[in-house]
């Protein structure tokens, strides 16, 4: 087991001027789960193939425990990788496939069979160890890739969208079963998904990327209650949290009728750059639902002091059961503004109708128009 660095990692492709992966400074706790997420082409396969020593570094360093693997090529580097097409040899039996990378590497065929053998029940692939990857269905292909990378007992798992050829619900269920495979093995893994759902059900900790540059490493509770800036904001969350753009006004941020109050701090940091606006966050769950079409609601218990808050006209209710998520039109500073709202199961508004809503106190986050990050604590 072991730690990984990543001290400042850059990759500068051949004949480009912009770094694909610029500076990335992450330290990886030895067993921890670390999800690399971010949007298509942000660096996240660049990322681990240079930890993987498939991609050179250019500037900075990478460690694995003690060691600088900067320079060592991939087969130094006892790490075991797992990739998005599983690459499993079509013309090997399932056991073969499994073990090939330890007969590669001379160990006798007796602890081959017994290394395979204890991953195969591991991942429940016993009884397919004698089958060809083609008689497989693609969760069971899936797993022998896992079992690949287990038999070869290696300081660090790296994974580069091993559920993505899987269908939704596998994708659901591999991902648990993944996630507690690391934790039972504890072994250091660098997991890579486009899938926000994903790296923060599975992550230790979450690092989000844009356009090669990190953008926050934090726990998923915290990346979901304190976004760095207005791209982890957006990114992470699903719907998306609401972020409007409103004035600066004394004590607070006007919110359609009402104002809502907001860290001091944080709207003197604004005001002093010069900005009239800030950045407003609000997640689905955090509106309270005060009035509506014109009758006081009986979603919330205090409806008869709440404020008019902003009218939202229902386009769509899109109901889940448990709840429903109400999108929405608002009219924010003379200009309509699109809302996602969530309300209780059982009290879905219907379409075309006008709810009137107040973001929650204490749950609402202040970004930067101008710079994006975010200013309240
Ligand atoms: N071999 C390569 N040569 C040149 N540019 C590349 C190469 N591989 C990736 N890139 C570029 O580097 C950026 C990051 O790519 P990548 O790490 O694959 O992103 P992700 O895995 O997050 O989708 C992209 O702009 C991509 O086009
Ligand atoms: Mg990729």
């Amino acid at each position: 087991m072991a730690t990984v660095t990543f001290d400042k990692a850059t990759r500068i492709y051949p004949g480009s001027d912009k770094p694909a992966v610029d500076a990335l400074d992450i330290e990886i706790a030895d067993g921890e789960f670390l999800v690399l997420v971010g949007p298509s082409g942000c660096g996240k396969s660049t990322s681990l193939r240079m930890l993987a020593g498939l991609e050179d570094v250019n500037s900075g360093a990478i460690r694995i425990g003690d060691r600088d693997v900067t320079h060592l090529p991939p087969k130094d580097r006892d790490i075991a990788m797992v990739f998005q097409n599983y690459a499993l040899y079509p013309h090997m039996t399932v056991a073969d496939n499994m073990g090939f990378a330890l007969k590669i590497a001379g160990v006798p065929k007796a602890e081959i069979r017994k290394k395979v053998e204890e991953a195969a029940k591991i991942l429940d692939l016993t009884p397919y160890l004698d089958r060809k990857p083609k008689a497989l269905s693609g969760g069971q292909r899936q797993r022998v890739a896992m079992g690949r990378a287990i038999v070869r007992e290696p300081q660090v798992f790296l994974m580069d969208e091993p559920l993505s050829n899987l269908d939704a619900k596998l994708r659901v269920s591999t991902r648990t079963q993944i996630a507690s495979l690391q934790r039972r093995l504890g072994i250091t893994t660098v997991y890579v998904t486009h899938d926000q759902v994903e790296a923060m059900t599975m992550g230790d900790r979450v690092a989000v990327l844009k356009d090669g540059v990190l953008q926050q490493v934090d726990t998923p509770r915290n990346m979901y209650d304190k976004p760095a800036n207005l791209f982890v904001a957006g990114f992470i969350g699903s719907p998306a949290m609401n972020l409007v753009e409103v004035p600066i006004t004394d004590g607070g941020v006007k919110f359609g009728n009402s104002v809502v109050p907001v860290n001091r701090d944080a709207l003197k940091a604004a005001v002093d750059r010069g900005d009239k606006t800030v950045t407003v966050g609000v997640r689905p769950e955090h509106f309270d639902v005060v009035e509506l079409n014109g009758s006081a609601a009986t979603l919330t218990k205090d409806a008869e002091d709440a404020p008019a808050g902003l009218p939202v006209s229902v386009n769509v209710v899109e109901e889940l059961g448990a709840d429903g998520y109400v999108y929405g039109t608002a009219e924010v500073g003379g200009e309509p503004k699109d809302l996602v709202v969530r309300v209780p199961g059982r009290q879905v508004p219907e379409k075309g109708a006008k709810l009137h809503v107040v973001p929650r106190a204490g749950e609402t986050h202040v970004f930067s128009t101008s710079t994006g990050e975010r200013l309240s604590d």
